[in-house]
């Protein structure tokens, strides 16, 4: 055990060596917007925990605590908290760096009700980023827990924005992380540097509980070629002088040149260093076959199904265990075999020699040192490993107007809905909001509910349209039933709208009333009717014994028949009459032209003319 904690000590400082050569700050910038002099955009340091908005942006009041001012005790024992209320802005808590992590600070301000956190440098020096404590297992815990993001301001800028506050100054800060990941074209680059050893600990259940959960997501991105993903896996080199060492000849391969640590910091039982090496060497080659066929995805498949089927813990971390995860996953052993070659022979592996190149930060990506580290378009993604959490750092590497589905489904909401609904409009009644969570915030758009389409401004006004449309919360009209019959104002087919239906008057939206049609003389005014009203209609009777015809609003006898034969005999009764008028007319003006012509020229032999008067014998002669 003695010569074990040596040999970890030699790693440590290994690592601490790798650590100095490169490190790279991740920034957000921090945009004062009040008070006005202090207005100015400001570089901060994402923390290695918690949630980062990678593509979003935060606004808040920042707040100093009058005590606690360092975040390391609960807020509750200073009777502090920092919860906002409804329709005020959210809390930033500004607390000092120093006397204990950074996660403490983080995780007592998120207890006590902040949005962010914002760590004050207590000294003058460059930006670096707050990391989470070295493993311990009861610190782990609440670290997942932490979902506010963090950032570290520097010191002078902590000065200025503690006495903006002491002077009663109100001071509004937007986080921005918009800028924080390099977002050039339409394909986002990424890689994982992970490990195959299952017995780290809390960090390597952290590890595979976030393969597990992004792999979904992970294989959508990779088969619509959103996305380049390439896994990547760490070794160290043993010193010369250690080659021939027991130690080393248990982590290592090709004669010391590719090693591991061992999975249990225990050289004398379980497995070896060297195990881990090869399981991860085969997992690359595995990525390297997979990716050649055309189906770069399998890793994820592979990976997880490896953890599940071949544990350490049930000695199952072998050879014949990974293959036949291989061939269950149809990808061909030999060609992975061919890649991984001999671990005995002293001479580079070309797969892991590039593996090592890649360690070795190259433009603006830092060197990698720390499992597991997710690097998005060269940059290091900081922040918790979680499933929404790293897909926003995904989506916020794409350019604008290009990221797929994924990115604007709910799967990484903001939440900024359940907020005043967003400030969008909203149908509650129905269920039926406008307010949509992307990763960029919140969008205001009228939503399809069950294939039906809203259309309207989305803040204030959303109507369903199309067919369809009264399904869903009656289109938004106004409708009773009553009696078992359904009274819908929804206007079906062309005009969309809403209308009352007959026997109803009013907006058609929030009322319709009946209309009283007896009391409004509407309807059933005749003589020893009854009028009764009734919802949505009336009724009328009408006196002795006819009938009401409700089309024509009038009694009529109950024996139709007989009255229309009267009827008819009436028509043909004035048909008569008229033609014989007409009739006598003609043959009257005929009459005046033949007396005209020869009768009165032989008459006025006889006696003398009278132009204006008629001859009775004629008239009389001339009757029908
Ligand atoms: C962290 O979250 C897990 C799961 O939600 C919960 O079981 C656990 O108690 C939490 N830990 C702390 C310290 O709050
Ligand atoms: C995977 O395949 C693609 C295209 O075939 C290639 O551009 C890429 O470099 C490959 N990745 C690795 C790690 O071999
Ligand atoms: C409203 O709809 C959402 C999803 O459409 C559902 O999850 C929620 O339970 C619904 N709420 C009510 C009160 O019906």
């Amino acid at each position: 055990m003695m010569r074990g904690k040596l040999w970890i000590s030699i790693w440590i400082s290994f690592l601490l060596g790798s650590c100095m050569g490169k490190f790279m700050v991740e920034k957000n910038s921090l945009r004062v917007t009040s008070p006005k002099y202090l207005k100015d955009v400001y570089e901060s340091a994402i923390g290695n925990f918690g949630i980062p908005q990678y593509g979003g942006t935060m606004l808040g009041v920042v707040v100093y605590p009058k005590a606690n001012q360092k975040g390391c005790k609960s807020f509750e024992d200073f009777d502090l908290s920092f919860k906002s209320k409804p329709g005020s802005l959210p809390t930033f808590l500004l607390v000092d760096r120093g006397d204990c992590y950074f996660t403490t600070k983080a995780w007592n301000a998120q207890n006590a009700g902040a949005a962010a956190i914002l760590v004050a440098d207590d000294r003058v020096e460059p930006l670096i980023t707050m990391d989470t404590p070295e493993e311990d297992s009861t610190s782990a815990d609440y670290v997942q827990n932490i979902t506010i993001p963090s950032a570290l301001i520097k010191k002078d800028l902590g000065d200025s924005l503690k006495k903006a506050q002491e002077k009663g100054d109100m001071v509004n800060v937007y986080l921005d992380w918009r800028e924080s990941l390099p977002h050039p074209d339409e394909r986002v680059e990424y890689e994982f540097w992970t490990n195959s050893n299952d017995e780290c600990g809390p960090k390597c259940d952290m590890q595979m509980e976030f393969v597990k959960n992004f792999k979904g997501v992970a294989q959508i991105l990779e088969k619509k070629s959103y996305t380049q993903f390439t896994p990547h896996y760490i070794t160290w080199y043993c010193p010369e002088a250690f080659i021939l060492s027991k130690q080393c000849k248990s982590q290592c391969i090709n004669h010391g040149r590719y090693c591991a640590p061992d999975p249990e910091q225990d050289f004398s039982t379980g497995y070896d260093g060297r195990d881990v090496v090869i399981q991860n060497l085969r997992q690359i080659c595995l990525f390297k076959v997979a990716n050649e066929s055309g189906k770069p995805w399998l890793w994820w498949d592979y990976v997880t199904d490896f953890a599940i089927r071949c544990p350490m813990k049930e000695k199952k971390y072998t050879k014949e265990c990974a293959d036949k995860v291989i061939q269950s996953l149809g990808l061909d052993l030999k060609q992975i075999d061919k890649c991984i070659g001999d671990p005995e022979a002293d001479q580079e592996n070309p797969i892991l020699k590039a593996e090592q190149d890649a360690q070795v930060g190259q433009g603006s990506r830092g060197d990698v040192t720390i499992l597991p580290t997710l690097i998005v378009n060269d940059r290091q993604y900081r922040g918790k490993l979680d499933k929404t959490a790293v897909l926003k750092a995904i989506c916020s590497g794409f350019e604008e107007t290009t990221e797929p589905a994924v990115c604007l489904s709910e799967d990484i909401e903001t939440n900024e809905c359940l907020d005043n609904n967003g400030g969008c409009w909203q149908d509650k009644a129905a269920n039926v909001t406008a307010c949509k969570d992307t990763f960029r915030g919140r969008v205001c758009e009228c939503p399809i509910v069950d294939g039906v389409k809203f259309s309207g401004d989305g803040y204030t006004h959303c109507a369903a349209s199309g067919s369809g449309r009264c399904a869903i919360n009656n289109g938004g009209c106004w409708k009773s039933t009553r009696d078992g019959t359904l009274y819908s104002a929804c206007l079906i087919g062309e005009p969309e709208g809403c209308k009352c239906p007959e026997g109803f008057k009013g907006d058609g939206v929030n009322t319709c009333e009946d209309v009283d049609e007896c009391r409004e003389k509407l309807a059933c005014q005749c003589k020893d009717c009854k009028c009764k009203n009734t919802y949505g209609s009336y009724e009328c009777s009408c006196g002795g014994d006819l009938l009401y015809m409700k089309e024509h609003d009038t009694c009529i006898s109950k024996k139709p028949m007989s009255q229309v034969g009267w009827g008819f005999l009436w028509v043909i009764f004035f048909g008569l009459a008229i033609a014989g008028v007409g009739a006598y007319a003609v043959y009257k003006y005929r009459l005046r032209s033949y007396m005209d012509s020869e009768i009165r020229a032989i008459m006025a032999q006889y006696m003398p003319l009278d132009n204006q008067g008629e001859v009775p014998t004629h008239n009389s002669h001339l009757d029908i």
